[in-house]
């Protein structure tokens, strides 16, 4: 299956959510591609300092930022997985959404870097939707992630992140390579309250070819 795809490589305004949404969807208005992958927590931002900060910009999916991003999916027939902020019952997830219009799977990050193990339940399962695994950032560092997606059936990763680490653009080439699928990394770009992003989002083949940086 020939497929076109991209990544959306920004800088969210920490606590934000519609501005976030709406520089999303403007941007993504003049895109025609078949998958666009956006950014890790892409609609909140990152450095969250306490709980209550994180829970106000939380929501149920479906909820304000799924139900935008679907409608664009709808509109462009386009698949588009983002990071986003998850409130799911008393949890707080950090997300990735996969939206085709016609569904939307979500996956919880499983391994939470850092501070977020202070406001994040993490996830405990790594899941394939139409043949495209779907992980976040720091999942990168451990390479059963890309393993266990691979042998569920991805050919391709989905790869929202917010990089701060500067290992993985290189890594996630090797876990291309030694699992065959091609990768889609999208980080971000910025500063907030003391941490830099690396940027340096990247579109990998199966044979570890750096298509794009
Ligand atoms: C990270 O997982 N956001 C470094």
């Amino acid at each position: 299956r020939k497929m076109r795809v991209g990544f959306f490589q920004m800088e969210p305004e920490l606590l934000n959510v519609e501005a976030n949404v709406e520089k999303a969807l403007k941007a993504l208005q003049r895109v025609k591609t078949d998958m666009i992958v956006l950014p890790e927590l892409f609609n909140t931002g990152y450095a969250f300092k306490t709980r209550k900060e994180v829970e106000e910009c939380a929501e149920p999916i479906p909820g304000y930022t799924t139900e935008n991003l679907t409608e664009l999916a709808r509109d462009k027939d386009m698949t588009i997985v983002a990071g986003i902020c998850e409130r799911r019952n008393d949890a707080l997830y950090n997300s990735a959404v996969y939206i085709t219009g016609k569904y939307t799977g979500v996956y919880r990050k499983v391994h939470l870097f850092l501070d977020e193990k202070k406001f994040f339940t993490p996830g405990n399962e790594f899941l394939v939707f139409d043949s495209i695994g779907v992980m976040i950032c720091f999942d990168y560092f451990f390479p059963e992630a890309v393993r266990t997606l691979m042998l569920k059936g991805a050919k391709l990763i989905a790869h929202p992140s917010n990089l701060i680490l500067p290992y993985c653009p290189d890594a996630m080439v090797v876990r291309s390579l030694e699992n065959r699928v091609f990768s889609v990394t999208c980080n971000r770009i910025g500063e907030e309250r003391g941490l830099t992003f690396i940027g340096k989002s990247q579109i990998v083949d199966s044979k570890g070819n750096l298509l794009y940086r």
